[in-house]
């Protein structure tokens, strides 16, 4: 692979609900992204797809009266039609179902074990179910709820194998010391580094209980953790996706704040225990909120983004999502705010622009651009534009360089 190849991931999005404008946001930016890069003429390698193991799904389905996998056959399809949808131009769709990674994921985390990073323990404590995560005393809101779903948690006991992800305390701290790019923005890279400094606990790596996962090679009576098997998807993927071959290490990991720990201190822990090479860079953005909650299935304050495009187009909906949230921060979004810079920013300033500037063309210039020398103080007003707005898309500030250019559209 030549020195200039780009590889750019989304989470892979649980299949226990139907996609929602969160999870079309995320999409919208790493395929911002990938454009870019190709441009540029660069090797793109655009990866998306959906995690169809573990708890969230396997309730879920049960509460249906359906068996886990017909629940992620028939969710994942949507978030496949998703992609096009959006216009995303991802170049392969992950399923954590595919055979071909649940191999890769047998296969790396023996070699964990083989490493001396796994053992066998008892984990006694809190979980959500719905987060799939457990949760440290001093996480759980009012004594027992989920503070991202606000359901009551269930003390959990249970023999698991562990990963001794205490061991990495040392090597993270290096990592985050000599890579202070490694999360972006600055403050998510703050978060995650007093997290870990805080100090590290060993996680459970497997699941007893559960029998929806990829089971655990050395012990059938397990299956791992379905966090473990999710973040190898990056990873996986490469090896059997045409054309997949040689874009590992990841330049950039797109995801949002609620699953920022595992991508910055679980993941590259994880990578050193296999010996595999680090991604590049974790950027994390901010909740699209509605009413001033994040929107989520679980909350019920979601919109649908299949309807908002069939209504505005998909263009509409990426300009909007970029120039209303500033890219890594929360925002919120409403269809009345939508309608609104659809209105004074897409038909007045940018349509108007341009119809006026054809009809001009049209009855001035006898529908000839001659590329005669443009007025002086316009000129200057672009200069350096593209090289400007190349940066920022490089430094993933997305709505920077959307305003950048819509600085001219208003001067225009
Ligand atoms: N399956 C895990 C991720 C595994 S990655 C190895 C998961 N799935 S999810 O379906 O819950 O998707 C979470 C991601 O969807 C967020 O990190 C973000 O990228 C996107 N979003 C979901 N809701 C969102 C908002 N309300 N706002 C912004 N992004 C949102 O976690």
């Amino acid at each position: 692979m030549s020195m200039s190849s780009f590889y750019v991931t989304t989470p892979i999005y649980y299949v226990n609900a139907a996609p929602h404008l969160g999870h079309a946001y995320t999409t919208i930016a790493a395929d911002v992204l990938a454009r870019h890069h190709r441009q540029r003429g660069e090797d793109v390698f655009f990866l998306t797809g959906t995690d169809e193991h573990g708890e969230p799904v396997a309730d879920a389905a049960h509460a249906q009266g359906v068996e886990p996998q017909e629940l992620a056959d028939r969710n994942s399809e949507r978030f496949r039609a998703l992609a096009p949808k959006i216009e995303a131009t991802n170049d392969f769709f992950i399923r954590t179902t595919d055979p071909e990674h649940m191999a890769v994921v047998q296969d790396v985390l023996s070699r964990v074990r083989e490493n001396g990073y796994v053992y066998m323990g008892t984990y006694e404590g809190w979980y959500c179910p719905k987060c799939a995560d457990f949760k440290a005393e001093n996480e759980v809101d009012d004594g027992e709820l989920c503070p991202i779903h606000h359901v009551k948690l269930g003390r959990e006991q249970e023999d698991n194998y562990f990963f001794a992800l205490s061991r990495f305390q040392e090597p993270l701290e290096r990592l985050y010391a000599e890579h202070p790019e490694f999360v972006a923005p600055k403050s998510r890279y703050n978060e995650a580094l007093s997290f870990i400094k805080s100090g590290l606990r060993d996680v459970p790596l497997t699941r007893h209980k559960l029998t929806w996962g990829v089971p655990v090679p050395w012990d059938k009576g397990h299956v791992f953790y379905v966090w473990f098997d999710a973040l190898l998807n990056y990873y996986s993927a490469l090896s059997y996706a045409p054309a997949g071959q040689g874009f590992w290490p990841a330049d950039v990991h797109l995801i949002a704040k609620d699953i920022l720990r595992f991508h910055t201190v679980y993941w590259p822990a994880l990578l050193m225990a296999a010996e595999i090479e680090l991604p590049k860079r974790v950027f994390v953005h901010g909740y699209l909120l509605m009413d001033g909650e994040k929107m989520s299935k679980s909350l019920g304050n979601v919109l649908d983004p299949f309807a908002v495009i069939d209504r505005f187009g998909a263009d509409a909906l990426r300009f909007y999502l970029l120039r209303d949230v500033p890219f890594g921060q929360d925002g919120s979004v409403s269809t009345a705010a939508f309608e609104q810079r659809y209105e004074s920013e897409l038909a007045n300033d940018y349509g108007n622009l341009a119809s006026r500037t054809l009809a001009m063309i049209v009855r001035y210039r006898d529908g000839v651009v001659d590329g005669g020398d443009p007025d002086g103080l316009l000129h200057d007003d672009f200069a350096g534009l593209p090289e400007r707005v190349a940066e920022l898309l490089d430094r993933v500030e997305l709505t920077n360089a959307l305003d950048e250019i819509w600085q001219r559209v208003r001067r225009l």
